[in-house]
């Protein structure tokens, strides 16, 4: 006899806590809303508090349990201080989304070491922080997931990649180190690899008709990316479905990196 819908048994992230840091924009923002409404209490992560305050306010309105942490993930301190008001939110998560990314993007000859380290900090060292924070309890309590969100440029060159490809590139790495030492205690990490999505991080290249024309045009599903896109992979990798998935990169791409 069936007693509980079979969706829900797969996919329900009821009585589960998630922190999605980047969580008040773009592919994040998108993310914190499906996780939240697949049942799950989100706290978001970033330093804007007008946009993790609207984020919030949309999330709650809809009757989700939402709540944000205002920090800086470029400092260790700001990384340390956000994990532990993080879980004091709504307790330790059982669900890490590593979203929260730069891409200053200097050519490779003018690349200094300032635009390194904070490349480094937010989009690496950020998560492997918070790995290390909240991974070994999710393993002792026996259930976990870790979705870092990396980028096309941790496989290729792509517009100036210099320091924000190896960063993506480390953290791909770092996934499956994670996946290594704390799956066999139900903690699975993966990765979502986007191509290009159109959001606040690509102003630039967005606002030109031709170049967005031509990225949609190697896609094979012959558009560019929505921050929407990343919801349904989000709530699959968060939730008891994924249980034997660990240690991947999942493209949401449109086709982009095998075309
Ligand atoms: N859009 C794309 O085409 C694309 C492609 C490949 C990979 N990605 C990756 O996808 C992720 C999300 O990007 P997006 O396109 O959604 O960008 P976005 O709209 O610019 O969102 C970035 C998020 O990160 C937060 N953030 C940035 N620096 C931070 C810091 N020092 N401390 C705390 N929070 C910080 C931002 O909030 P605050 O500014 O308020 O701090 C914001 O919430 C990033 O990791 C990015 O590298 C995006």
């Amino acid at each position: 006899m069936i007693t509980r819908p079979y969706l829900s048994e797969l996919f329900s992230l009821d009585g589960r806590v998630a922190v999605v840091t980047g969580g008040s924009s773009g592919i994040g923002r998108s993310i914190a809303g499906a996780l939240a409404h697949a049942g799950a209490s989100v706290v978001t992560v970033a330093r804007r508090e007008a946009e993790l305050a609207a984020t919030v306010d949309e999330l709650t309105a809809d009757g989700c349990r939402a709540g944000w942490v205002s920090a800086d993930l470029g400092t260790s301190e700001g990384v340390r201080a956000a994990a532990d008001e993080a879980a004091a939110v709504f307790g330790e998560p059982d669900i890490l989304v590593n979203c929260a990314g730069i891409n200053l993007r200097p050519p490779m000859g003018e690349l200094g070491e300032d635009v390194w380290d904070t490349t480094m900090a937010v989009n690496l060292k950020a998560p492997y922080l918070l790995g290390e924070r909240f991974g070994p309890g999710m393993a002792e309590r026996g259930y976990g997931r870790i979705i870092h969100i990396t980028s096309q440029q941790a496989h290729r060159a792509f517009v100036n990649s210099g320091a924000y490809g190896v960063s993506k590139g480390a953290l791909e790495s770092l996934a499956r180190s994670q996946a290594e030492a704390w799956s066999p205690y139900g903690v699975t990490c993966n990765t979502l690899v986007p191509g290009f999505v159109m959001t606040p991080l690509n102003a630039r290249l967005s606002s030109d008709p031709e170049k967005v024309a031509v990225l949609a045009a190697r896609t094979m599903v012959k558009r560019n990316g929505l921050a929407d896109d990343f919801a349904g992979a989000a709530v699959f990798l968060a939730s008891a479905a994924s249980a034997y998935v660990t240690g991947q990169s999942l493209f949401i791409d449109g086709g982009f990196s095998v075309h």
